[in-house]
């Protein structure tokens, strides 16, 4: 038995949903365990693509328990509507369970994310504007509502009252807009409630227990390390944390129950909304790469911004999430380029720079120092080993490998869970075999 954290290592959607999908065929347990309806994790499984915010990618297994962690924030109508659609598609949703303590995303935190997101003007950090930031911020200033609260009429009537009069202050004198009705969002999430009560537990006992029951379990990380809100790229973040420290704090477990830490990253870089990107393409080669990876947002339907592979991000996250392999993504959408270049490490005013800084405004200066190796001019859709690839292609994962010290365990290359390169297995295989086989310092 072994659990997992499954984590973004670079903006967000490097392919977490293919590969927790993947994945998720060895697991008893898969757990989300911070973020709310900002993620978008699609899932493609024999042509038919599911598009996941809530809902943990394990849940097309019809035997795996899907957990929406403590650490989560949950906006009732997209779940409901999540539940819904899958139900439709004759997805069974009998084993997903909802924490009791995760925060309810409310009309207020969307309506709040807009109008504040509005007002900076251009200081906005491009959020989803989904309301998961003044959810976490309410949840942080002690005025949040969690879902036993939801669950708890009478409760939830006497908080949403006072809930909605307060923000309403904030709604209409801060922001100009007019104000909530409060029995008109009572009524609408007593609703609500009756919908979701059925799925509510004590998630943090039934993971343990799991655990105890020596079942593996999939911790599903949203978002990504430079979103982090501590040790991501700040202020252009998001309000949660989805490195995998987060796994722990998110689902109520502690750290020693946590025996690998995959990290998934795809084979150039994208990010969606602001925030400094230094090895953002902004000609051609930035649209090709756009265009043939589909780098549209999952939730938003924005424009991913796309860029060469950033080694000097791929170590952090290595070092944050004390990484042991990597799934790298998106492969083939570099098959037509004749040659790529990699990020190697950055020069700011001439000066070498070899860490992320911290501060966005040197992080702004960095100017990328690129190494170009020759690409393949072939398709790798149809490989399915590593010695199918054309030696190119292998050159360049072995390169990704070495500058980031930590081996490949999972290649992706498309959308669908039978284009993948399965170079060990990261839940069963030993980890000393799999840096043996790539030749790497251990
Ligand atoms: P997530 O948020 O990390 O789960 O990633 P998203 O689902 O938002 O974005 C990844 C996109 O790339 C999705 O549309 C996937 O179906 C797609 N995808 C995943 N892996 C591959 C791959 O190896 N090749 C290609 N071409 N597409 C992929
Ligand atoms: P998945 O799980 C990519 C980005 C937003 C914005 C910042 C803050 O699909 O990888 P927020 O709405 O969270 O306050 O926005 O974070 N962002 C994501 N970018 N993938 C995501 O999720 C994201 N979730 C949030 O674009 O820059
Ligand atoms: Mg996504």
């Amino acid at each position: 038995m072994a659990n997992v954290i499954v984590i973004g290592a670079q903006w967000g959607d490097e392919g977490k949903g293919k590969i927790t999908d993947l994945l998720s065929r060895s697991a008893d347990v898969v757990a989300r365990y911070q973020g709310g309806v900002n993620a978008g994790h699609t899932v493609v499984v024999q042509g038919q693509t599911f598009k996941l915010h809530l809902i943990p990618s394990g849940i097309l297994y019809p035997n795996t328990e899907c957990i929406i962690g403590s650490g989560t924030v949950i906006d009732p109508q997209v779940l409901i509507g999540e539940i819904d659609q899958l139900e439709e598609l004759g997805i069974s949703t009998k084993n997903l369970h909802i924490s009791q303590t995760a925060h309810v995303t409310m009309p207020y935190h969307r309506l709040i994310d807009q109008a504040s997101e509005d007002k900076r003007g251009k200081h906005k950090i491009g959020t989803t504007k989904r309301g998961i930031g003044p959810t976490y911020a309410d949840k942080s200033e002690r005025v949040g509502i969690r879902v036993i609260d939801l669950i708890d009429p009478d409760g939830l009537k006497q908080q949403l009252k006072w809930a909605v009069e307060y923000k309403n202050e904030i709604i209409h004198k801060l922001y100009n807009l007019p104000p909530l009705d409060p029995q008109e969002v009572i009524e609408r999430y007593l609703a609500y409630a009756d919908r979701l009560r059925p799925y509510v537990v004590d998630s943090s006992l039934k993971i343990n227990e799991a655990a105890r029951q020596r079942k593996n379990i999939l911790f599903e990380g949203a978002q990504g390390t430079l979103l982090d809100l501590d040790h991501g790229t700040y202020p252009y973040v998001t309000s949660s944390n989805p490195i995998a420290g987060g796994a722990c704090v998110g689902a109520g477990v502690g750290p020693t129950l946590i025996d690998r830490v995959i990290g998934v990253a795809k084979a150039y870089t994208t990010r969606v909304g602001e925030g400094p990107f230094p090895t953002e393409l902004t000609d051609g080669i930035g649209k090709e790469l756009g265009d043939r990876g589909a780098e549209f947002g999952t939730t938003t339907g924005r424009r991913r911004r796309c860029g060469w592979f950033d080694a000097v991000i791929g170590r952090y996250a290595v070092r944050i999430n004390g990484l042991d392999c990597l799934a790298i993504t998106k492969l083939d959408v570099l098959d037509e380029l004749e040659e790529i270049k990699v990020c190697v490490g950055y020069e700011i005013d001439g000066e070498p720079c070899h860490h992320l800084p911290s501060s966005s405004r040197q992080f702004a200066k960095c100017q990328p120092v690129y190494k170009t190796v020759p690409g393949w001019q072939q398709s790798t859709a149809d490989c399915r080993k590593l010695e199918d690839l054309p030696k190119q292609a292998l050159d360049y994962l072995k390169f990704l490998a070495e500058l980031m010290e930590v081996p490949i365990a999972i290649v992706s290359l498309g959308a669908s869970r039978d284009q993948t390169i399965i170079v060990e297995d990261p839940i069963h295989g030993p980890k000393r075999a799999l840096l043996d086989a790539q030749g790497l310092p251990v």
